[in-house]
């Protein structure tokens, strides 16, 4: 973020890029708005977007994209096979992610689909941090059950802790040694837990949490859908990591 300074001295935050396409709002009448909510049955999800002004459901795909987003999509391969596209993506993950394998979904929750068709059978348990909604359906409906090992003060809305994202140590290793290493198909990590407000976890967490799914020969699953929050925690909150860029953190 840039700053401009005027001459009285103070500083004002600027955004620097433009808008270049816009979207037309509408702003119902307050009566409208409550009749909306009331036929919705008090449901974000069954309200119409026509009587909505500023939506804050989801940050799923809503955004505005960028010039670059766009030209992307214009220089885009499609071949049916070998499309130079995957490639590039193929080669920017490995470059920022460091893995050497990659399978492509359209979604996070085709991500979860996937996963969970693949690694979880019946009576198997996923310990995690704390759940995403369509994470917790897709376990659930492939027989499995989750575990929400977050640390004590996760939940506390009050507390200043650092990292509220943060998995107990000591619950893990104690769940997987209750559960059986073979009744867990994975431990799952979510960067900036959603539904605890976006909570991070920190790099130290995370390695301890990848030390004892090591230790058990469990494979750890992140979810790296809000990464880009968890990654300026670690690097503004964390000691050991203020000086590294974000892609070291990353890596
Ligand atoms: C932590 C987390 N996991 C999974 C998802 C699902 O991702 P998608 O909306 O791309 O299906 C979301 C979406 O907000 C999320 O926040």
């Amino acid at each position: 973020m840039s700053e401009i300074k005027f001459y009285y001295g103070d500083a004002v935050p600027l955004e620097m890029h433009k808008v270049r396409i816009v979207q037309k709002l509408e702003l119902k009448p307050i009566e409208r708005r409550l009749q909306a909510v009331t036929e919705a049955g008090n449901n974000t999800f069954l309200l119409k977007n026509r009587d909505i002004y500023l939506d804050m459901l989801t940050d799923s795909g809503v955004n505005a994209m960028s010039d670059n987003q766009l030209a992307a999509m214009m220089r885009a391969d499609d071949s049916y096979a070998g499309s130079e596209t995957f490639t590039r993506l193929e080669d920017k993950v490995r470059e920022i992610f460091g893995k050497q394998f990659f399978l492509p979904a359209h979604q996070g929750r085709a991500c979860e689909n996937i996963l969970s068709q693949v690694f979880v059978r019946p009576g198997t348990v996923v310990p995690m941090n704390y759940h995403f909604t369509t994470v917790k359906s897709h376990i659930v409906l492939n027989g499995g059950s989750i575990e929400e090992l977050t640390i004590e003060e996760g939940l506390k809305a009050t507390s200043s802790c650092l990292f509220k994202g943060n998995m107990d140590i000591d619950r893990l290793r104690a769940s997987i040694k209750r559960h059986g290493a073979d009744k867990i198909p994975f431990v799952r990590l979510e960067a900036g837990t959603n539904l605890i407000g976006g909570q991070p976890f920190s790099l130290e967490n995370m390695r301890e949490v990848r030390g004892v799914c090591d230790e058990f020969g469990v494979p750890l699953v992140l979810d790296a859908s809000l990464l880009a929050d968890n990654l300026y925690f670690i690097k503004t909150r964390e000691a050991a990591c203020k000086t590294l860029s974000f892609r070291d953190i990353t890596l």
